[in-house]
């Protein structure tokens, strides 16, 4: 028998399955299960008749590029596409600047092959995107986690953990942050808050990476365009390394996505992704393309608004209905997910198997952590979240999103009743 363990890398050894494609396999096993688990979009959005007339238009043999390899940069009408887009988010850019990614998820790839070496820090909101810090973690980085307040990363905690990184003799390159709606917590960080966060970063020569997949879906009741002004809009320096994608907008089946970052970096980022997949499939950039330059994509946009709206009103009320009395949670203005708190002493993670039993998955709010506690550092803003759970209120119908939380009720209770009666046995024991 091989040891195929001792063929790794070292940072293949650290890699891990994520926690939510795990979540993924309890609902493919569980016909019935009710997923408040992944960030997916909801398929009902899906513009199936536009994608089918222009697929049928492209896959007509008229032009041979359709399915030939194209140029790693992105197909350039995309390309040229995506820099009006930016125009219109207040942040120019420049054609060399732009760069067609499978995915954000490959650009925060690109962006920790490039920008990171082992042992590098990268600054994290606590909670963070499981993405990046599989990404991150992929080149043996170290990520320092930095509390939250209401309006998102808290500002003298980012001090704090700084100063402990620099005494520790650490070398940290990147802070990386999800000012809209963040995945998991659906926080939106404030206009002031992101000012100071940019002249934060100058003052340290820290490089930014903002990662804007779900900017276009600010709920209109709750928040406006001035809201979502991404950073990098007011980058002056070319500090900010941007990230977006149109999975959240038109269908994540796609893959594609962007980086803007400054051109020398957008250069590496291209040499980087060369080796990784030479183009990201033109067939999907051509398809994109078209959508948006036939207006449908404009078009969706404020119906999305209102779509994901609604499922978070209907969530927030079934959560008011049900649990009021013991679990609290943030009111999202505007993405895909709602964080919850169960009440101390409940294990979120623990309590999935009994979610499962019930018929609905969540994902526990440990994946969304990171523990700078192993490498010999302090620990200083880890508080684990062992009670803390993802709600996405994304994909499933009204119906299921009040049926998921009715599941979710019985098994909180249940989980409570059953600690509140081995307390018990405990007390009379003793
Ligand atoms: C914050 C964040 N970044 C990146 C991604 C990845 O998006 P994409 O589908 O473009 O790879 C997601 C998807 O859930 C996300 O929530």
């Amino acid at each position: 028998m091989i040891d195929y363990d001792a063929f790794l890398s070292r940072a293949a050894a650290g890699m891990k399955e994520s926690a939510i494609r795990r979540m993924g396999s309890v609902v493919a096993r569980n016909r019935d299960v009710i997923s408040f688990a992944p960030g997916y979009p909801s398929a009902e959005t899906f513009l199936n008749q536009d994608f089918q007339e222009i697929a049928r238009e492209l896959l007509s043999g008229s032009d041979e590029h359709v399915l030939q390899y194209g140029p790693t940069r992105g197909f350039r009408p995309l390309v040229e596409l995506v820099a009006e887009i930016m125009d219109h988010r207040g942040a120019p850019a420049a054609l060399d600047r732009l760069l067609i990614t499978t995915g954000s998820q490959q650009g925060l790839d690109l962006v920790a092959r490039v920008l990171l070496d082992p042992g590098d820090v990268v600054l994290v909101e606590l909670p963070t995107y499981t993405g990046a810090i599989a990404a991150f973690r992929n080149v043996q980085a170290h990520m320092a986690g930095v509390r939250q307040d209401a309006d998102g990363i808290d500002l003298a905690a980012l001090d704090a953990v700084y100063a402990r990184l620099v005494r520790a003799g650490r070398r940290v390159r990147l802070l990386y942050l999800v000012p809209n709606f963040q995945n998991p917590t659906g926080l939106l960080i404030g206009r002031d808050k992101r000012l100071a966060l940019l002249e934060w970063a100058a003052r340290h020569d820290i490089l930014i990476v903002e990662d804007d997949p779900y900017r276009e879906l600010y709920f209109d009741n709750a928040a406006t365009e001035a809201d979502v002004r991404p950073m990098k809009a007011d980058d002056r320096e070319g500090r900010v390394v941007y990230l977006s994608s149109f999975s959240k907008t038109l269908a994540p089946g796609y893959r594609v996505a962007w980086i803007d970052a400054p051109a020398a970096l957008a250069a590496k980022f291209e040499f980087a992704k060369q080796a990784a997949d030479l183009c990201t499939g033109t067939l999907d950039q051509r398809l994109v393309y078209e959508v948006a330059r036939r207006g449908i994509l404009n078009r969706q946009l404020p119906l999305l608004r209102t779509h994901y709206r609604e499922k978070r009103d209907v969530m927030v009320a079934a959560l008011g209905r049900e649990l009021a009395d013991v679990v609290s949670w943030t009111d999202p203005r505007g993405g895909f997910f709602l964080w919850a708190r169960l009440p101390q002493g409940l294990d979120a993670d623990r309590l999935l198997d009994r979610a499962v039993r019930h018929g609905v998955v969540y994902v526990a709010g440990e994946a969304f952590f990171v523990d700078d506690a192993d490498d010999g550092l302090p620990r200083a803003s880890n508080d684990g979240g062992r009670n803390l759970l993802r709600l996405s209120f994304s994909a499933p119908n009204h119906s299921r999103i009040r049926e998921g939380v009715v599941r979710l009720a019985a098994a909180i209770r249940e989980e409570l009743a059953e600690l509140s009666s081995s307390a018990s046995a405990v007390q009379q024991a003793r």
